[in-house]
């Protein structure tokens, strides 16, 4: 039974006080209640990294003191799997510091996480792992890109999942900017991209920490599709919506307390909040414009003129934004199919604005 260690959440570098690191690949685990996910996610990955890389690596389970004992079943696995490795905390809890206290006993180079309820796939070990040794420091399994997807989520959790990405690209795009699945807790990151910093994540995000703070360069991304649980119950609650935005301040702080006095970090998210309300004022002037041609000079029944202003102001936002708002993101999700996706999306969103703009404009005209 692996002890955690104490104090800051620091994982060591090669060339320390650790002369340990002697394996290509650490694959953290992390649970809390898994009991009934375990054995079989231990067969699952054995199975493919002893195909990978024989000898070469280490499971390492990290439970939080489970109330169904998943560290004890784990535990009498070991025998019968001598590359995995348990730890059980007792002191801390949370996902994003169990996935570092487990990093901080790794011997591998590459380290790793995947989560312990069969949701993230095993078999994209394979692409994650041919992506580091061509050269990559961080490779991330994403639901958003070709290949990538939700299995079976509900609208709310969908939109709760996008409007955080949202959230986090206007507070922090040079962060969560960087992947097109931020949120993802599955991934391979190499040890000299984190060693000697003091990560200081907060709840479930534990990408956006080493995007945040780490040293990464290249990434890769590889597309999955996230599984429905087959056992078990998900963990989340709106306090990791809370965490999340306290993480997202935190680490904003911390990049705007370490640069120049100043503006260099306020910068960015300030120009991207001015080019949005550049371009929304632009829709006023486009749609009251269109509006006086066809009403005011064409004499078109009013509604009937102002929705289509207003749909051509919607076009006019959109295609700005596409272009120079959100330039930097977009140009990731390129392609005419994914920016008809987005227009399309962008319409839908604005028929409410719509809807209540020809009702007031019925009432006051
Ligand atoms: N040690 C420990 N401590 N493990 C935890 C804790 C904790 O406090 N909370 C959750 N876990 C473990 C779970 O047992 C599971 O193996 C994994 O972390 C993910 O937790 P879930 O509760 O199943 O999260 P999810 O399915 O909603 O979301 C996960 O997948 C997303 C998509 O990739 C998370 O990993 C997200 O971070 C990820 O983005
Ligand atoms: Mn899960």
């Amino acid at each position: 039974l692996l002890q955690p260690a104490a104090g800051l959440l620091t994982v060591p570098g090669h060339s320390s006080a650790l002369p340990g690191v002697t394996l290509a690949l650490s694959l953290v685990l992390p649970t809390y209640n898994e009991q009934s996910n375990v054995a079989e996610l231990v067969a699952q990955l054995t199975r493919l990294l002893d195909e990978m890389l024989p000898g070469d690596y280490e499971l390492i389970l990290v439970d939080d003191d489970s109330p169904d004992g998943t560290w004890a079943v784990a535990l009498g696995l070991v025998a019968a799997y001598p590359q995995l490795r348990v730890m059980r905390r007792q002191t801390e809890r949370g996902l994003s510091s169990a996935v570092i206290r487990g990093w901080q006993v790794a011997r591998g180079q590459i380290l790793a996480v995947i989560d312990a309820d069969l949701q993230h796939p095993p078999a994209l070990l394979r692409p994650l792992w041919q992506a580091m040794e061509q050269g990559a420091d961080l490779a991330v399994a994403s639901r958003h890109i070709d290949g990538g997807g939700v299995s079976d989520w509900n609208l709310i959790r969908r939109c709760l999942s996008r409007g955080a990405q949202i959230l986090g690209l206007v507070l922090l795009p040079g962060v969560v900017g960087r992947v097109s699945d931020p949120m993802s807790g599955y991934f391979m990151v190499r040890r000299d991209a984190i060693a000697q910093r003091s990560l200081q994540p907060k709840g479930y995000k534990i990408l956006l920490e080493l995007l945040g703070r780490g040293q990464i360069e290249t990434i890769a991304e590889v597309g999955y599709v996230f599984q429905e649980r087959s056992a078990g119950k998900s963990k989340v609650t709106w306090q990791q919506y809370l965490d999340y935005l306290h993480h997202l301040w935190t680490l904003r702080w911390a990049r705007f307390a370490a640069g120049p006095p100043g503006r260099k970090l306020l910068a960015l998210p300030m120009a991207r909040f001015l080019k949005f309300a550049l371009v929304g004022l632009s829709g006023v002037v486009v749609d009251m414009a269109v509006l006086y041609l066809l009403h005011g000079a064409l004499g078109l029944a009013l509604t009937r003129s102002k929705i289509l202003a207003a749909e051509v102001a919607i076009l006019n936002n959109f295609l700005w934004n596409d272009a120079w708002t959100f330039a930097d993101i977009s140009v990731r999700q390129l392609g005419r199919a994914a920016r008809l996706k987005r227009l399309l999306k962008f319409n839908a969103i604005c028929l409410a604005g719509l809807v209540l703009n020809v009702l007031v404009l019925n009432l006051l005209y």
